[in-house]
């Protein structure tokens, strides 16, 4: 063969494997019998430095918010950057919420530091949006006591911005949403949907809450589950919104407004482990029997305590092993030479920040009663600041006979029929764990 040929041939080799692998080369799956670990993360929240000058307006605007240590996400993320480079997981996936308020400077570099992870470690990222990423007309920046507008970002523009991040290699893009179909692993796919209703922002005045799965997303979504049972594949779905009912009282705009409908179309489709954020705590699910069982765990936000992420195993063999990991913050740290005695030892601070904040807002509202003494509003304050920080972490099982043995508990009980008391009593009530799940682990043949 002529050189000529040769040339011709290389080239036409190439425009084929770009077409077949989807402008994803050197990507290929995981091999099919190779074990494949995953990182999920949720709720970021990220905020750029290039519209934060964290002055004043800034800081009333983080210490007056959910626990979030919006204050540190630089040097979170960060130190979760370090973590991937020291353990290589095949994959990072993060369900939504990846922005404060959906700020496009804050895509931008988010989307920088997601670069560096695939380069630096190989790790595939693979991102969807959550409520407050798109079309969000609360985006603002942050200059001395200023809060100033900021540009958001629209569908096509998220899309571009995180082309690496699963859009590109998607095998499968829904044509009515952001979702799309990713096959890191020839045994495991990924179904990333978009729950998120941004169309509806503008109108609202606000980023909406509320999600849904439509007709035509569900109706791809059963394409996608004939072409997994095809290939003889898994699939593990990812969305921001959450299938199942986390708390009986805060659901409303958390849980998919057409759940009843997604988790049978689900169930018809073989999608039985879900992954969601948006409520900003660690919690499982199920619902079905033994045998058609969908388990939905949901990751609490990266930025609030204890800064832990979901860590993902399928094997083969064993099937799925979840469990939750910290991000190690403390000796990301030390070993960079920071001298702030904050980070390094951060796993106190984030805790004492979430602790201190729950404490502050219960004892304010009881003391308002008159109606108690100063060891009482002690006490009761101290109850709702252990339930929050263990709530958010997924552990209240371990210290549930405790608190409702303690004296702050059995005052909070006795208040019923204190009105401007009454939503934090049922609070209360709704973090106390009705069964015996571990929320940070959990195993599926
Ligand atoms: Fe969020």
């Amino acid at each position: 063969m002529s050189s000529k040929y040769i040339k011709r041939f290389i080239f036409v080799f190439f425009i084929i494997s770009v077409f077949v692998t989807g402008c994803s080369i050197g990507r290929n799956p995981i091999e099919s019998g190779k074990a494949v670990t995953m990182y999920i993360a949720s709720d970021v929240h990220y905020l750029a430095d290039s519209i934060n000058d964290k002055g004043t307006a800034f800081q009333n605007f983080w210490t007056s918010g959910d626990g979030r240590m919006l204050n540190y996400a630089d040097e979170i993320i960060d130190a979760f950057r370090n973590d991937i480079k020291n353990n290589k997981p095949d994959v990072l996936i993060i369900s939504g919420d990846l922005t404060t308020n959906g700020e496009k400077q804050s895509h931008l570099a988010l989307a920088k530091k997601l670069e560096k992870i695939e380069k630096n470690t190989g790790t595939r990222v693979y991102v969807i949006p959550g409520n407050h990423d798109i079309e969000n007309t609360w985006a603002r920046g942050f200059k001395g006591e200023e809060r100033y507008k900021t540009p958001t970002i629209s569908a096509s523009e998220f899309k571009k911005i995180y082309k690496d991040f699963g859009f590109r290699e998607a095998i499968s893009k829904d044509k009515y949403s952001l979702s799309y179909l990713a096959a890191p692993s020839k045994d495991v796919w990924l179904l990333m949907l978009d729950t998120c209703e941004y169309h509806l922002n503008k109108k609202a005045g606000s980023p909406v809450t509320n999600g849904e799965i439509s007709e035509n997303t569900l109706n791809w979504i059963r394409k996608c589950s004939k072409m997994a049972k095809k290939h003889n594949t898994r699939i593990v779905t990812v969305m921001h919104h959450n299938l199942f009912n986390h708390n009986t009282r805060i659901n409303y705009g958390f849980t998919l407004d057409n759940s009843e409908k997604a988790e049978q179309v689900f169930r018809e489709c073989n999608l039985n482990l879900v992954f969601s954020g948006h409520i900003h705590i660690q919690d499982i699910k199920y619902n079905g029997e033994d045998n058609d069982r969908i388990y939905e765990i949901t990751t609490s936000s990266l930025l609030m305590y204890p800064i832990q992420y979901g860590v993902l195993r399928y094997s083969s063999l064993t099937g799925f092993d979840y469990s939750t990991s910290q991000v190690n913050v403390d000796s990301w740290a030390r070993d960079t030479g920071i001298s702030d005695s904050n980070l390094t030892d951060f796993m106190s601070y984030s805790r004492l920040f979430l602790a201190d904040n729950t404490y502050k807002k219960a004892y304010t509202a009881l003391s308002k009663t008159e109606l108690y003494t100063e060891e009482e509003m002690e006490a009761m304050a101290e109850t709702l600041s252990l339930l929050n920080v263990n709530y958010f972490r997924g552990t209240t099982n371990n210290i549930k006979d405790s608190v409702m043995n303690s004296i702050g508990y059995k005052l909070w009980m006795k208040a019923g029929e204190i009105e401007s008391l009454e939503n934090l009593r049922a609070y209360i009530l709704s973090m106390i764990p009705h069964d015996d799940m571990d929320n940070n682990k959990l195993h599926i043949n």
